[in-house]
């Protein structure tokens, strides 16, 4: 890894109960030095947080959930407020995962809400954004970038820089990324959105990071770390992207 703050962000989706998390947690303390902790950022189901927060208070990882309403409290079953995410000391929040879009309908006026809850309380959103197969081979690709982008940060002001993960949908959990000119390529524009609102950018590239793609992914100028969901969920492997 090129940089010294280059982020592996782990988004166990709907796996890991709160002992395998303990677990998981104490077994990567071992293998990561506290100097570099800072760099990992664990995103776990919302039965697993308080779990994960206590292994984690001994520690520098980043943690966070995968999902937040725009609400701190109310009349929301089943959801999860940001106002208590911030009470347990999360860092970070996943918004807008593709999953997310696909099977709960969310859109980008549902997701600029939850951006915003969560700037309110100093959460860092990692906002999720990518196209999906029809879409890029149709030539789209950077257009409904464009509109995602536009719907979620139009009118945001963001104090710190912004942490967009690019996870064009076709990539993820197909064990085929893509391609480094792709993400180069998309990097530049996303850089370029963002600075046209005078925002800095934190990049991030997910879809099928593992073991053996995880150097020739991390050689890619701009990009400033992974999300990473299937070769996240075994602490050695998810450890072991680092070492490239
Ligand atoms: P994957 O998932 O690494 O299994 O492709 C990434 C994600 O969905 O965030």
């Amino acid at each position: 890894m090129n940089q010294s703050s280059f982020l592996l962000c782990a988004n166990w989706k709907m796996n890991k109960n709160p002992e395998e998390a303990r677990t998981y947690i104490q077994q990567i303390t071992q293998l990561v030095p506290k100097e570099k902790q800072n760099n990992f950022i664990f995103f776990a189901p919302a039965l697993t947080l308080s779990a994960l927060r206590q292994e984690c208070a001994h520690t520098s990882f980043g943690w966070g959930a995968q999902n937040c309403h725009y609400e701190d409290k109310g009349a929301f079953t089943g959801e999860n407020s940001p106002l208590v995410l911030k009470q347990m000391g999360a860092t970070h929040c996943l918004v807008g995962h593709s999953e997310r879009k696909q099977f709960f309908y969310e859109d980008e006026i549902l997701i600029q809400k939850k951006v915003k809850a969560l700037l309110k309380h100093s959460i860092q959103p990692v906002i999720c954004i990518g196209e999906n197969a029809e879409e890029r081979k149709k030539g789209n690709s950077f257009q409904v970038i464009n509109t995602q982008l536009h719907g979620i940060l139009k009118n945001i002001e963001f104090f710190n820089s912004i942490c967009i993960a690019y996870e064009p949908v076709w990539a993820i959990g197909s064990n085929q990324p893509a391609k480094s000119e792709q993400i180069s390529d998309m990097q530049k524009h996303i850089k370029k959105l963002c600075e046209s609102e005078k925002k800095n950018l934190q990049f991030l590239y997910g879809g099928s990071v593992n073991e053996e793609n995880v150097h020739t992914l991390s050689q890619i100028s701009g990009v400033d770390g992974f999300l990473v969901g299937g070769a996240s969920l075994d602490p050695q492997k998810f450890f072991n992207l680092s070492q490239t």
